[in-house]
């Protein structure tokens, strides 16, 4: 009974939720990649210091949706994008929108570890030396606070120097948390960020993404369900594009409005 109520508020809220707690605000968003429409006129408010999660069968447009929060897409040819998504009541689609500017603030991890082939401190350091940062005492301090917010630092402190690639896949997908939160961005975007790890590793991810959300609004796709009612304050079940039901995530796994969901919620497709 009391789940009961505390999901029909957060649905509440995320229908009128006010401006000031929105992190990210997608307004009749449509994307065409050349003729074919792979998202159809989404609309949602994402809230701040939460994990929100996307779900749905593979191709129904969980990359393309997030990618659209940090511009990701804007390199593939012929893709349109219509509708907007504004970030601290901005439209990052203008086209005066600085998008280096945009991705510092709004970083990106996704399904496949891709450390860069330089020791663990440069990696973490990477976006900061291209800040112009170049003093050492501030890059230490911030590389030691972001492999700390990463939950990687008591693993690597003593081997700051070493590849980043002699780390395991797990850690080497926190070093790229951690190289994406030295930027201090205000969002984390996570494509399937533990589809490549083992079951610990994947724990420990779901782990860190929970202590994640004081600091920083996250948006997780996974395909994986439990995931998503683990790690997740509210889902978003999208499916050939579209998003056919956003709720409460007690409330999507649980009671689902939608027929649609339900039926991809009990397996009946993939
Ligand atoms: N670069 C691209 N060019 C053309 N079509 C694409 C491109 N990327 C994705 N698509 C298509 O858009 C749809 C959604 O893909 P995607 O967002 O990757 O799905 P998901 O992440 O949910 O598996 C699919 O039909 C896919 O084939
Ligand atoms: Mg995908």
């Amino acid at each position: 009974m009391l789940d009961f109520f505390a999901s029909s508020r957060t649905e509440k809220n995320l229908d009128a939720l006010a401006a000031d707690k929105v992190a990210i605000n997608v307004k009749d968003l449509t994307l065409h990649f050349g003729e074919k429409r792979a998202l159809h006129s989404i609309s949602m408010k994402i809230p701040k210091n939460q994990v929100t999660a996307l779900i749905g069968p593979s191709g129904c447009g969980k990359s393309t949706l997030i990618s659209c929060f940090n511009r990701m897409n804007d390199l593939i040819p012929g893709c349109r994008v219509d509708g907007s998504v504004e970030i601290g009541e901005r439209d990052i689609y203008h086209r005066k929108e600085n998008v280096s500017v945009l991705r510092s603030r709004v970083g990106m991890v996704f399904q496949k570890p891709n450390p860069f082939p330089t020791s663990v401190y440069e990696n973490v350091v990477y976006g900061l030396r291209i800040q112009g940062i170049s003093e050492r005492r501030v890059l230490d301090n911030k590389a030691e606070s972001a492999l700390r917010n990463a939950a990687l630092w008591d693993e690597v402190k003593d081997r700051l120097f070493e590849s980043a690639l002699t780390l395991s896949g797990g850690q080497q997908q926190r070093l790229v948390i951690a190289r994406a939160i030295a930027l201090e961005p205000e969002i984390l975007l996570l494509d399937e960020p533990t589809s490549a790890l083992d079951p610990i590793s994947t724990l420990t991810i779901e782990e860190l993404i929970n202590t994640l959300k004081d600091k920083y609004t996250v948006v997780i796709v996974t395909h994986n369900m439990q995931q998503a009612a683990r790690v997740s304050d509210q889902t978003a079940f999208l499916y050939e594009g579209k998003l056919i039901e956003y709720s409460d995530t007690n409330r999507l796994f649980t009671m689902p409005r939608e027929q649609q969901t339900e039926e991809y919620i009990t397996g009946r497709y993939g």
